[in-house]
């Protein structure tokens, strides 16, 4: 017996350590001192021993089991530590990686644009106004001296809604809007949405504009053309050349309007240009007695100029874009630019 206990504790030490997990453990224990194992087998061999191998076989086995409990309790906290270990490896954060940065969106040039201009006549003493952008036949065309049968009604041109009512073509409409909701000095400035029946390399069916006006006693073409120059000098920078062509609106007398130099070819011509080397960026003028009469604003009183630029025409000579399409095909390679 003393042989077999001999074997059994070297044995169990074995198994003991062979056993990969806390279950696989339990099973060992059970195996080699559970009720039914490995030691209540050879125990059972006690009966047959002499009166003086008795007590040396049972502190053996004493000795026997509690080398194995000892070695089970190790090896089974060994196997905890190595499971917390695997699972802390396992739920590893790791603080020390830089987070994934989120996209970061950026202002479209028209909005960069429409912010500078508003900017640079707030200074001068302009505020803003706004207007809706299906308008009424009156205040896209009726008040603003363009009779029925003038050329700009064409339905070329035009979007209508119906009889009365257009997709505004400009936003002068705002002018009357404005005049008849205040009385003079007004000076204001009102950005928005156009829409016209036309579309090629410079031209969108869908287009921003900013109109400008001011009202007041003893306004000239000098302060228009004052305003103006500061303006386009401010919003390029100096030494963009300009040119004031004498022109014609049917909301303004007289009128005229202002070319840049194409900033793309410098001047030498280019299909932006369409070869001429200037860029029209407004049309201006001082407002009509007709639409004054319209507004109720005593003309003999009140004098006024009026201007309205096409803002997707600032963009491309700001930035030098020489495709309108880009403003409006929302491809993030472009738009990223003006982050
Ligand atoms: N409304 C004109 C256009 O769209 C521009 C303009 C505005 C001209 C104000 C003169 C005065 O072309």
């Amino acid at each position: 017996m003393k042989e077999k206990l001999e074997q059994l504790l070297a044995r169990g030490r074995e198994e003991v350590n062979a056993a990969s997990d806390e279950a696989a453990l339990q099973q060992v224990r059970v195996g080699l001192l559970g009720k039914k194992g490995d030691l209540t087998a050879i125990m059972k061999g006690m009966g047959g021993l002499s009166p003086e191998e008795r007590p040396v076989i049972g502190a053996l086995a004493n000795r026997v089991k509690q080398e194995l409990e000892a070695a089970i309790d190790q090896r089974a906290a060994i196997l905890r530590r190595e499971a917390i270990a695997a699972r802390l490896e396992s739920e590893r954060i790791d603080v020390s990686l830089p987070g994934r940065s989120g996209w970061r969106g950026s202002k479209h040039p028209i909005t960069l644009v429409t912010e500078e201009v508003a900017e640079i006549f707030g200074s001068l003493g302009f505020g803003i106004a706004e207007g809706p952008e299906i308008e009424h036949d009156f205040y896209n065309f009726e008040a603003l001296n363009i009779p029925k049968d003038h050329p700009a009604r064409d339905m070329q041109d035009t979007f209508y809604i119906d009889n009365d009512q257009v997709l505004r073509t400009h936003t002068s409409p705002v002018q009357i809007r404005t005049m008849l909701a205040c009385e003079p000095p007004v000076r204001v400035i009102a950005p928005g949405t156009v829409y016209r029946r036309d579309s090629d390399l410079t031209h969108s069916p869908m287009f921003h504009q900013v109109e400008g006006f001011l009202v007041d006693e003893h306004v000239t073409f000098g302060d228009l053309k004052g305003v103006l120059t500061n303006f386009i000098s401010r919003f390029f920078g100096d030494g963009l050349k300009v040119r004031f062509r004498p022109s014609f609106f049917p909301f303004t007398e007289p009128s005229a309007e202002v070319d840049v130099e194409c900033v793309i070819c410098r001047g030498a011509g280019c299909r932006v240009c369409s070869q001429t080397g200037w860029l029209e960026i407004l049309g201006c003028g001082m407002i009509d007695p007709e639409v004054f009469r319209s507004v109720k604003y005593d003309p003999e009183k009140y004098s006024g100029f009026a201007f309205g630029m096409g803002l997707e025409r600032m963009a491309m000579l700001k930035y030098g874009v020489d495709d309108l399409r880009l403003f409006f095909e929302n491809d993030v390679r472009f738009l990223r630019q003006f982050a």
